[in-house]
C-alpha cells in the first residue's frame, strides 16, 4: 500500500512505525517527515502548509491512503483537496475541522447537541469583554481562549481580574493574528482531565464511530503538575480506574451526540476526533475538540492497538468503518517525553544525543542527524514508549529504558501515570476527588 503521511513529529513517527509493523506491505512517503522518519520511508520536500506542493505530488503519485496528522493542513482544507482527486484520505474536511479551528464554532455545536461543557461567552470587542470580566460570576481562574489555531498557546487560565484583562487585550490586539481577534471567556472546570480519541466515519448515509481507550496527558513541565504548560510531557492509557460504566457515560454524554450532530449538520467525518474531557463532580464535560490525534497520546495508542493500522485507517478513509471496537493489547501503555534544555520557552538545539539500545520503543520527535549523529532539534526531542501488563510495570520499563539515553540538559517527568496509579491502588474511582 502506498501511503502518504503528512507531518513530522513524534506522533507521526509513532504512526509510521505502526504502519510498517503490520502484515500489509507499506511503501511510506512523508511530507515533510524528518531525518528519523526518513529511515522508515521517503521524505518529500513539502512543509505541512505547502498544500499545493502536497496536492501536486499526490496527483502524480496517487497514494492508496493519505494520512494528515496535524491540525493546520486539515483546517486549511488539504483533505478536501486530496479527496476531490478521488483519493482515500484519513483526515477531516475543512468544515469538520472547524471543531478545532474555531473554539466558538465548537462551543455553539456543543450547545446545539446538549453536550455538557463549561459556560462561556464569545467576545470580539474590547469594551464588551472588559465589562464581562469586571462582572464575572463564574469564579476563577477565568479561562481565555483564542478562537483560532494558536499552536497550543491560545489558552490562558487567568488567576486574577488584572491578568484576565491584560490577556484579553493582548489577544484582541492580535497576539495570534486573526486567530485571537475573537476570544472565548470560559468558566473554569475542576477535576481529572483525560484524552478521548474516537475514529469517526460520518456522511449523509451513515454515522459510525469506534472509541479508543481513554488516555491521560501531563501538560506541565515539572513533576507534580508544576511549572509552565507544554505540548505534553507524557501520557499513558488506558486509565486504570475507569470502569466499563464510565466509558459508557463518556460515550452517551459526549460521543453519541457529537456523531449525531456531525451528521445532522452535514459535516462529513473521515478521521479521528480527540475530545479533551474534564471529569468534574458533575460528570464528564467537554473542554474541546481536536480534529486530529494527540501528541503524545498517539504514542500510547499505537502501543495499545492490536490492529493492522493501514487497513484500519483505510476503512475510515473509504467510509466503510463498520465495527464495534478495535482490537487492543491487554495491559497498559505509556510514553514519556524527553525534552531539550530550555523547553518550553527556548529549547536548545544541536545538542548531541547518546542513544544506546533501550529495551523500549524510541520515538523520534525533535531530532536531526548531523554528521552521522543524532542531535536535538526541537523542544520535545524523543519519547520512550512501551507496553506492559499494568501501569506500574510499564512505568518500571521506562525507568530501565532511560538508563541508555542521555544528552546534556535532557529533562523529563518521572511521575507520568503516577497519580493515576496511586488513585487506582487506593481503590478510588473517577467519582472520588482527584
Ligand atoms: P485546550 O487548548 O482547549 O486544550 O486548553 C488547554 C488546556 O487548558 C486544557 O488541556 C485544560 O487543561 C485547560 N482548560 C481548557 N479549558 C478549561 C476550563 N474550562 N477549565 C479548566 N481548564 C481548562
Ligand atoms: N496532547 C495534547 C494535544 O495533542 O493537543
Amino acid at each position: 500500500m502506498k501511503i502518504l503521511l503528512v507531518g513530522s513529529g513524534g506522533r507521526e513517527y509513532a504512526i509510521a512505525l505502526k504502519l510498517l509493523a503490520g502484515p500489509t506491505p507499506v511503501k511510506l512517503f512523508a511530507a515533510p517527515g524528518s531525518d528519523a522518519i526518513g529511515e522508515l520511508g521517503v521524505c518529500l520536500p513539502f512543509a505541512v502548509d505547502d498544500l499545493e506542493g502536497i496536492k501536486g505530488w499526490a496527483a502524480e503519485h496517487r497514494p492508496d491512503l493519505s494520512i494528515i496528522a496535524p491540525e493546520g493542513p486539515l483546517v486549511a482544507g488539504l483533505a478536501d483537496g486530496l479527496r476531490s482527486m478521488g483519493l482515500a484520505v484519513f483526515g477531516h474536511d475543512a468544515n469538520t475541522s472547524r471543531l478545532e479551528g474555531s473554539k466558538s464554532f465548537a462551543k455553539d455545536f456543543m450547545h446545539r447537541y446538549g453536550i455538557p461543557c463549561a459556560a462561556s461567552v464569545s467576545v470580539s470587542e474590547l469594551n464588551n469583554g472588559e465589562a464581562i470580566i469586571s462582572t464575572w460570576t463564574y469564579g476563577y481562574p477565568i479561562v481565555l481562549k483564542a478562537d483560532g489555531l494558536a499552536a497550543g498557546k491560545g489558552v490562558v487560565l487567568a488567576a486574577t481580574e488584572e491578568e484576565a484583562l491584560e490577556t484579553l487585550r493582548r489577544f484582541l490586539d492580535g497576539q495570534f493574528g486573526e486567530a485571537s481577534r475573537t476570544v472565548l471567556l470560559e468558566a473554569p472546570l475542576f477535576g481529572m482531565e483525560l484524552s478521548l480519541h474516537v475514529l469517526v466515519d460520518v456522511d449523509a448515509t451513515h454515522a459510525r464511530y469506534v472509541m479508543l481507550p481513554p488516555c491521560q496527558d501531563h501538560k506541565r513541565i515539572f513533576d507534580g503538575d508544576k511549572g509552565p504548560n507544554t505540548g505534553g510531557m507524557g501520557a499513558f492509557g488506558p486509565i486504570p480506574f475507569l470502569k466499563a460504566e464510565d466509558i459508557t457515560l463518556l460515550r452517551d454524554a459526549l460521543v453519541v451526540p457529537t456523531v449525531r450532530g456531525l451528521q445532522k449538520e452535514g459535516l462529513n467525518a473521515r478521521g479521528v476526533l480527540f475530545l479533551g474531557v474534564m471529569w468534574t463532580d458533575q460528570g464528564p464535560q467537554l473542554l474541546e475538540y481536536n480534529c486530529r490525534f494527540g501528541d503524545p497520546e498517539t504514542q500510547v495508542l499505537m502501543q495499545l492497538l492490536n490492529e493492522d493500522l493501514p487497513q484500519l485507517l483505510l476503512e475510515v478513509a473509504e467510509g466503510r468503518l463498520d465495527r464495534e471496537r478495535v482490537k487492543l493489547n491487554p495491559g497498559c501503555a505509556i510514553s514519556v517525553v524527553l525534552a531539550a534544555e530550555g523547553y518550553p520557552d527556548a529549547p536548545r538545539k544541536g545538542v548531541p544525543i547518546d542513544v544506546g539500545t533501550p529495551s523500549v520503543t524510541v520515538i523520534h520527535a525533535g531530532t536531526k542527524m548531523i554528521n552521522g549523529r543524532w542531535v536535538t532539534n526541537g523542544g520535545r526531542v524523543i519519547n520512550l514508549s512501551t507496553h506492559a501488563g499494568n501501569l506500574a510495570s510499564a512505568r518500571q520499563r521506562i525507568e530501565e529504558g532511560l538508563e541508555s539515553i542521555h544528552w546534556v540538559g535532557m529533562q523529563y517527568r518521572k511521575d507520568i501515570g503516577l497519580r493515576a496509579l496511586q488513585h487506582a491502588e487506593a481503590g478510588r474511582s473517577v467519582r472520588d476527588p482527584w
